[in-house]
Formats: structure tokens, C-alpha cells, sequence
């Protein structure tokens, strides 16, 4: 179904060096403490299997978007990820503080099997964000085999993804449990889901979704609009949207796409708007039009029911996007709710699939993470995956089935 080999292809294990691509870009707090550690916990059954069988782990992942100034990027030191990883396999694991060099050939020389060595950020190096053949090509001996784990950079065509692979000629070069976990659900998603396929969309902005939005379009049966991407459509349908965030510059795009859709797409009915954006706020329930001076911050209740009926009749049903503002607790009752119908319905047989980081964190956040038929670990990467209809950079050069 994914097309691609993964790790259950490799039958030659004990003493072999895997060359692991995770993605262990976490969230971090000022100091670099890890505020969520799923996207480690996610990886822990590719590394733990290749440690049990024997193997060596070599585990790579850049973190955060580092600008090059060591000072400023020391929270960006894997240091703490190390920690994590060794609390969560409750094992020892090495770290090294280079990418590549003679600090790192050393380090991988000494591993015995069922080792783990973490690599420093791979974004330190210079080469990673350029695709370098040359850093790339340094890389490739530490490795026999190269594990992609790292559904969430798939999308990057850098160094650790790309090149590396390429370069490992005439070595395996497979999947990881958790990248073929993503690809089994999200391709079955864009080839064969059970229908009714309903789309549950929010988050801001209309024009980071415009290519999600095309694609899903032809597969889903509808597509429930909420969050502020809202009031884009509302506007460009000439509704008033009184003091709402809006996107004046694509009411064209919204438009087209409000035509394309040929009757997919629904809007909500009614909205919660506040009169600033705290939870001190005055708030009132509103049907159509915002009344100038008020700004829309969360679905309204008719719109709950309709959109929980909607969500109760599918079979099938992608989540992306909070469907208010989530974070400040009198705002959140739309997306708490329809958490709530999904839950319900996957334990009734539906598959719902949630994407996007702030839309998992939210879920996470509700506690039904684990009630959900997958959550991706995939942010950018998802959207990018739908919207270019299951293809992304970084699969092209995985061993094919
Ligand atoms: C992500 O979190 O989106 C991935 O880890 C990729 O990181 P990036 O957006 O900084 O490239
Ligand atoms: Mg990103």
C-alpha cells in the first residue's frame, strides 16, 4: 500500500549500523526544555526493534530553526532530546557534538550492538538545508542502512533526507514503522476511503490550505469549515464579518474555491464573538453577519450540532485545524465538542484522521489522542502530502516494494 520497503524488509540485524532519520523537532520552552515529547515517543518502536535484533542506532534529527549564532542556538543542542530518548528506551544513549567529523567517526567505531548514538542538530551543519552531496556523502559511512522515520520533514529536501539516502548506493534504504504507519492511513485516505469522507478544516488562514483544500475537495463530500478561515469566506461571499481576522487579500481565492467546491463546502451557521481576545471578553452568540465592533472567535452552538450530525453520518473523517481560538478556554468550545463526536464515532467504526501540529497538540491537550484512528505526526508535512496527492521529496528515494 505505501509502496516503499520498510524496516519488516531487512532480515540482516546484529552488528549492522542503521542510519536513523527521525524527527525529533519538539517543542521547547525558553530554556530548551521539551514541552511534548510525542514526535520521540513516535520513533521509539523503529529504534527499539532495531536495538533488540542487534543492530546499532545512529539517530539523526534537526531541532528548531537555528540562525547560525552558537549562542543563540545552544537551546537547539541535542542534549536534552538524548535525555529524553534514554529516559523513554530506559537505556543509555551516547550523543556526539558534531554532524559529521572525527569526534563522530570515533563515536560510531566504539557502538556495539544495541548502542544508540544521538548525532548533534543536523541543521548545525551547513550543508543540511542545502541538500550538500559532500556532507551527504560523509554521512553515508556510518551507515548500512538507512531508516526514514521522519514522517513530519518529509516535505524537506535536505541533506539527512535526500542526499544521504542517494548516497548510500547499493544499501537498503526503508521506512520506519512510524513512516509507514502514516503512509498506510494517508494513503488510504487519498485512494480508498469508506465513505461518506467528511473534511473538518479551521485554523487561520485560508492561503496556507489552498493546495489541502484542492486536493481534498474531489475525494470528501463535504468540507465543514470553521476557525478564522471563516471570515475570509464569509467576506468573499459578502457578508459582513464586523472586526474579524480575514484574509482581505484572498477573497478572490476563497471565492474560487467556494465555486469549485459546487455545494461541499459549509460554513457555520453561528459564531461566538468577543469584544477582545482574552478570556475576560464580553461574548455573544451571533446568527450569519458579525456586527461590527465584535470579532468571531469560535463556532456557535447550532453550528456544533450541524457540524456533529455532519461528522456522526461519515465513515470517513481529516481533521485539520482548530475550529476556534482553542487556546483561551471560553473559545474552545467548538473544538472540544467535535473532539468529543470524534472520539464517539471511532469507537463506533468511523476512521478519523487529525493533521497538522496545532490541531494533534489540541487533541493531545482534550486527552483523545488515543481515541482518534491516527494522529499524525506530520504539521507542513501532512498538508504538503494531501495537497500533492501522497508524493513528498524525501519518499522518492526510499527502496520501492
Ligand atoms: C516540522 O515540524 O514542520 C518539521 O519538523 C519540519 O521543520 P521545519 O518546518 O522547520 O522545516
Ligand atoms: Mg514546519
Amino acid at each position: 500500500m505505501t509502496g516503499k520497503k520498510s524496516l519488516r524488509h531487512i532480515s540482516d540485524f546484529y552488528g549492522k549500523r542503521f542510519l536513523i532519520r527521525v524527527d525529533f523537532n519538539v517543542p521547547l520552552d525558553k530554556d530548551g526544555q521539551i514541552t511534548n515529547d510525542r514526535r520521540i515517543r513516535a520513533a521509539l518502536p523503529t529504534i527499539q526493534y532495531v536495538l533488540d535484533k542487534g543492530g546499532k542506532a545512529i539517530v539523526m534529527s534537526h531541532l528548531g530553526r537555528p540562525k547560525g549564532d552558537p549562542k543563540a542556538d545552544a537551546i537547539y543542542r541535542m542534549d536534552n532530546v538524548a535525555r529524553r530518548l534514554s529516559e523513554l528506551l530506559d537505556r543509555p544513549v551516547r550523543k556526539t557534538d558534531q554532524v559529521v567529523g572525527p569526534a563522530v567517526v570515533a563515536a560510531v567505531n566504539v557502538l556495539k550492538p544495541g548502542e544508540v548514538l544521538v548525532l548533534e542538530n543536523l541543521r548545525f551543519h551547513p550543508g543540511e538545508e542545502k541538500n550538500d552531496p559532500e556532507a551527504a556523502a560523509q554521512l553515508a559511512l556510518f551507515g548500512d542502512v538507512y531508516v526514514n522515520d521522519a514522517f513530519g520533514t518529509c516535505h524537506r529536501k535536505h541533506m539527512s533526507m535526500y542526499a544521504l539516502p542517494q548516497a548510500m548506493t547499493g544499501k537498503p534504504k526503508v521506512a520506519g514503522f512510524l513512516l509507514e504507519k502514516e503512509l498506510q492511513v494517508l494513503g488510504q485516505l487519498l485512494e480508498n476511503p469508506s465513505r461518506p469522507v467528511v473534511a473538518l478544516l479551521g485554523g487561520a488562514k485560508v492561503s496556507d490550505k489552498i493546495d489541502f483544500i484542492r486536493a481534498l475537495l474531489p475525494r470528501v463530500d463535504r468540507l465543514l469549515i470553521g476557525g478564522a478561515m471563516t471570515y475570509t469566506f464569509m467576506k468573499s461571499l459578502g457578508q459582513n464579518v464586523g472586526n474579524s481576522r480575514c484574509e482581505n487579500d484572498k477573497l478572490e481565492l476563497a471565492r474560487s474555491l467556494w465555486q469549485e467546491a459546487h455545494g461541499k463546502i459549509v460554513l457555520p451557521k453561528d459564531h461566538l464573538v468577543a469584544d477582545k481576545g482574552d478570556a475576560s471578553a464580553a461574548t455573544r452568540v451571533v446568527e450569519g453577519a458579525i456586527p461590527e465592533g465584535w470579532f468571531g472567535v469560535d463556532i456557535g452552538p447550532q453550528t456544533i450540532a450541524l457540524y456533529s450530525s455532519e461528522l456522526r453520518r461519515a465513515a470517513t473523517v481529516v481533521w485539520n485545524g482548530p475550529v476556534g481560538w482553542f487556546e483561551i478556554e471560553p473559545f474552545s468550545q467548538g473544538t472540544r465538542q467535535l473532539a468529543q463526536t470524534l472520539a464517539e464515532i471511532t469507537s463506533q467504526g468511523a476512521v478519523t484522521i487529525v493533521g497538522g501540529g496545532e490541531t494533534a497538540e489540541a487533541v493531545e491537550a482534550l486527552g483523545l489522542d488515543q481515541r482518534m484512528t491516527h494522529v499524525s505526526t506530520g504539521g507542513g508535512a501532512f498538508l504538503d502530502y494531501i495537497a500533492n496527492h501522497g508524493q513528498l521529496p524525501a519518499l522518492e528515494v526510499l527502496d520501492n516494494l
